[in-house]
């Protein structure tokens, strides 16, 4: 199959052309997919795209008529992609739904560790042999109540490490985990008393129309004064101006993100020689109590192998002329496009 792989990070080529064998003809671009760069897929069966990528309407209609019969994708997270209009056209679209939930969970429990415990102020103090302590107190995990906003494969594995820290473990889904109730005691309880109870709030559902600015305004007034927020699942789950208002009236004492609602237009790039034009971002950085990565919770080897190795699976599937069990065009039924 011939197949461009659109936004590719020098990194990830590696992993690709390992778990590839030299199966399908891949091209590397490093340029995102959206309807200008659509046009770049002529002459192929596939394209590969990642989470800054756009498979909207008109993106997918120009790949259709370009030939384009499979997306493969290499995140988990499907929000960007139409689904219904990609069933629509006959486009098949795969993710890679579990390739390292222990990469993403780790990472929010870095954020977390890293923000609480002010260890990149301390670091930052000691270059400069500044050796000082003030202003760098935290609080101790073990007895703390945290709840978790989605309890599927990686928020299970975050009540897993925070059980080991001695937190108290609250969830919300919409489906219960037993599991996690009988193994860790936690306990499901609506969004609402999840917001009022928690010390720490970590979010991992994915993006829809129900749980677009899940996080908002009327849900932070009902926080605990001083709770700390930890987003490593989708920017637009939270909604941003809101949670800039909470930081600056103390509602929310402390933010960790790895995903930003307009991370389309900076992540994954170097702004670092420009005028960036995006207040709610320059907000954020300026604020001592945030602490933001630029998207990389996966950034595991065993996420990348695991990624390159399903992404090549769906692809070969496809090229056999099999359905592979990763398609989401089989589930669009459940989802609400966003
Ligand atoms: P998952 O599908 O295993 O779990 C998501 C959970 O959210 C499910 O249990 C589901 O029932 C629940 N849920 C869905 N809608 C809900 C709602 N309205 N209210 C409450 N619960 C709801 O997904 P997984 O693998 O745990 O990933 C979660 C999200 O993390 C992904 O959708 C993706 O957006 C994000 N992600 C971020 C990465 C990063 O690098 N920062 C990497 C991988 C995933």
């Amino acid at each position: 199959m011939k197949v461009i792989i659109y936004s590719t990070k020098d990194f990830e080529i590696p992993y690709i052309e390992r778990a590839n064998k030299k199966k399908h003809k891949l091209t590397f671009v490093s340029e995102a997919l959206n309807s200008k760069t659509a046009l770049k897929a002529v002459g192929y069966d596939a394209v590969s795209i990642f989470s800054g990528d756009q498979a909207s309407i008109i993106t997918l209609d120009k790949l259709k008529d370009f030939g384009i019969k499979y997306i493969a994708l290499r995140s988990a997270g499907y929000d960007n992609v139409n689904l219904n209009t990609a069933a629509r056209l006959n486009i098949k679209v795969a993710n890679v739904p579990s390739y390292s939930p222990y990469a993403i969970a780790e990472h929010a429990v870095s954020l977390l560790l890293a923000l609480n415990r002010k260890l990149i102020e301390s670091n930052e103090r000691v270059e400069h042999f500044n050796f000082d302590l003030n202003h760098l107190i935290g609080y101790d995990l073990n007895n703390k109540t945290i709840g978790i906003i989605g309890t599927g494969r990686i928020g299970s594995i975050m009540a897993k490490i925070m059980h080991g820290f001695g937190c108290n473990l609250l969830g919300c889904d919409i489906e219960e985990n037993k599991e996690l109730v009988d193994k860790y005691g936690l306990t499901y309880v609506a969004l609402n008393t999840l917001c009022k109870q928690a010390d720490i709030i970590s979010i991992h559902v994915p993006l829809n129309g129900d749980t677009h600015y899940l996080i908002n305004e009327a849900l932070i007034e009902k926080m605990k004064k001083g709770v700390t927020i930890i987003n490593t699942a989708r920017g637009a789950v939270i909604n941003t101006e809101d949670i800039i208002t909470g930081l600056e009236n103390g509602t929310i004492g402390a933010l960790g993100i790895d995903v930003y609602e307009n991370e389309q237009d900076l992540f994954f790039k170097d702004h670092s020689h420009e005028i960036v034009n995006d207040d709610n971002i320059i907000k954020l950085n300026a604020m001592p109590n945030v602490l933001i990565t630029g998207h990389h919770a996966f950034l595991t080897d065993e996420a990348l192998t695991n990624i390159a190795e399903t992404v090549i699976y769906n692809l070969d599937c496809w090229g056999d002329n099999k359905n592979t069990e990763n398609e989401l065009t089989n589930i669009i039924t459940k989802v609400t496009p966003t």
